[in-house]
């Protein structure tokens, strides 16, 4: 499909995690506890009833995954600030321990030449806040603000890439529609409010982000292509449905101030009349942003699932992972080459992509091997070439995950990492993938038309 068989110069290389996901002692040095830790403690809610209380323990053992980054040759790390370390009531007073954990990991990334991007909220509220209606209080976009201007004020001398919120579709549909994430609500009502708080906090943040910062500042979104499943015009209607609940509720207001007419079709009367004023601040200039893509979407109508009335099937030919996703490496190029045509010249960064396969709980032999993920980053990296082929502008890509981490109400039992964790020992193990990374970074794509030294043993007969 493209001429292009190499990324560029100074494409940046990373892996992401999140704080909650990773890095344990949650509640070390006066830090608050946050709705995950609540979450987690409410029997019932996670997997095996698992909490990020330890996690991988990245708060004690970040330098041992400095060095990982290190090793792998990657020049940059997308990690997420814990709202609740910094202030653990959420709004007032500072918490100077819970910000010098991140002064500690900023030095430690730059000191190994690993660029650090930051994601101000990957989805960790405080609890005290959620006391206060959390994404529900039309104040959070002010408090949101005041916390995005501590951090900025205490990093942005040394982290240039800044994102304000990761995945706000699925703070209001995971948290507040289908209830499978915390706070746990399921609330039809609730759910437009929530997405129009999380979009006004957004805008309040790059304002504050340009009270204080000095450098970048934008939003991930998790985007995936609609797909109809047929020809059907209820089909058709209902691919229209998906794509504007998941994808354009939110990249059509930060882009251009407006909703996609179908949510007030799609929420009937839970769809409320927002201000336009709103609206104008939810847009302010960003000067890039973030994709995590993961999967499509194959569409059909479905009366039963609301929103959006419409469902995925199943495809029958092909491969999926253990959360149910199908791989579909051709929809990342599709995604990209989309948000292109509507953000123009924006620097557009993959801050996300990945997937889980059943790989062992203990390494053996100090070996990990992971072909179908080595496999799925090959398609997926062959894809991101493609596009930029195509000439989009992607500046960077990070798998997710660094490591095997609390994949939130799944707890330990879905491994995402290139790096194994062994979570009786904490003993970290590159799997075969981070190998194949490595190698796909350090020849800056050429190793992805070769075959993998490591995975070609395991999968022989
Ligand atoms: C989230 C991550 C999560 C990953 C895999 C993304 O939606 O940002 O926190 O672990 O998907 O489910």
């Amino acid at each position: 499909m493209s001429e292009v068989i190499r990324f560029p110069e100074g494409f940046l290389w990373g892996a992401a995690t999140s704080a909650h996901q990773v890095e344990g002692s949650p509640l070390a040095d006066g830090a608050g506890p946050s709705i995950w830790h609540r979450f987690a403690h409410t029997p019932g809610l996670t997997a095996n009833g698992d909490t990020g209380d330890v996690a991988c323990d990245h708060y004690r053992r970040f330098p041992e995954d400095v060095a990982l980054l290190a090793d792998l040759g990657l020049n940059a790390y997308r990690f997420s600030i814990a709202w609740s370390r910094v202030l653990p009531e959420g709004r007032g007073a500072v918490n100077p321990r819970g910000l010098a954990f991140y002064d500690r990991l900023v030095d430690a990334l730059l000191a190994r030449g690993i660029q650090p991007a930051v994601t101000l909220y990957h989805w960790d509220l405080p609890a005290a806040l959620d006391d206060r209606g959390g994404w529900l209080n039309p104040d959070i976009a002010d408090w949101f603000a005041d916390y995005a201007r501590v951090v900025v004020r205490a990093l942005d001398d040394r982290v240039h890439l800044w994102a304000t919120l990761n995945e706000p579709w699925v703070v209001a549909d995971g948290g507040y529609l289908h209830g499978a994430l915390a706070p746990g609500h399921r609330n039809l009502f609730e759910t437009p409010l929530v997405t129009h708080n999380l979009l006004r906090a957004h805008g309040a943040g790059v304002q504050a982000y340009r009270a204080e910062g000095r450098h970048q500042v934008g939003i991930v979104l998790n985007l995936e292509p609609k797909h109809p499943a047929s020809e059907d015009p209820r089909d058709l209607a209902a691919t229209r449905r998906a794509d504007a609940y998941m994808n354009r509720q939110y990249i059509e207001p930060v882009l251009r101030g407006t909703y996609p007419q179908e949510l007030a079709e799609i929420f009937g009367p839970a769809w409320p009349a927002f201000p336009e004023s709103d609206l104008a601040r939810i847009r302010q200039p960003i000067d890039w942003l973030g994709i995590n893509y993961y999967t499509r979407g194959v569409t059909r109508h479905d009366d039963r699932a609301l929103p959006p009335q419409a469902s995925s099937v199943r495809q029958p030919h092909a491969l999926y992972t253990e959360t149910g996703w199908e791989v579909y490496p051709a929809g990342l190029a599709e995604t990209l080459e989309w948000v292109w045509k509507q953000s123009g010249d924006l620097p557009l960064y993959v801050t996300e992509n990945g997937a889980v396969f059943p790989d062992p709980a203990v390494a053996v032999n100090g070996r990990v091997d992971d072909p179908l993920r080595v496999e799925y980053y090959r398609g997926h990296l062959k894809s991101a070439l493609d596009a930029l082929g195509l000439g989009v502008p992607l500046r960077g890509y990070f798998a997710w995950s660094l490591l095997d981490n609390f994949e939130w109400s799944h707890g330990y039992s879905k491994r995402f990492g290139l790096v194994h964790v062994d979570f009786a020992t904490q003993r970290r193990t590159p799997k075969a993938s981070a190998r194949f990374y490595a190698d796909v970074v350090r020849t800056r794509g050429a190793a992805l038309f070769e075959p993998h030294p490591l995975v070609l043993p395991a999968m022989m007969p």
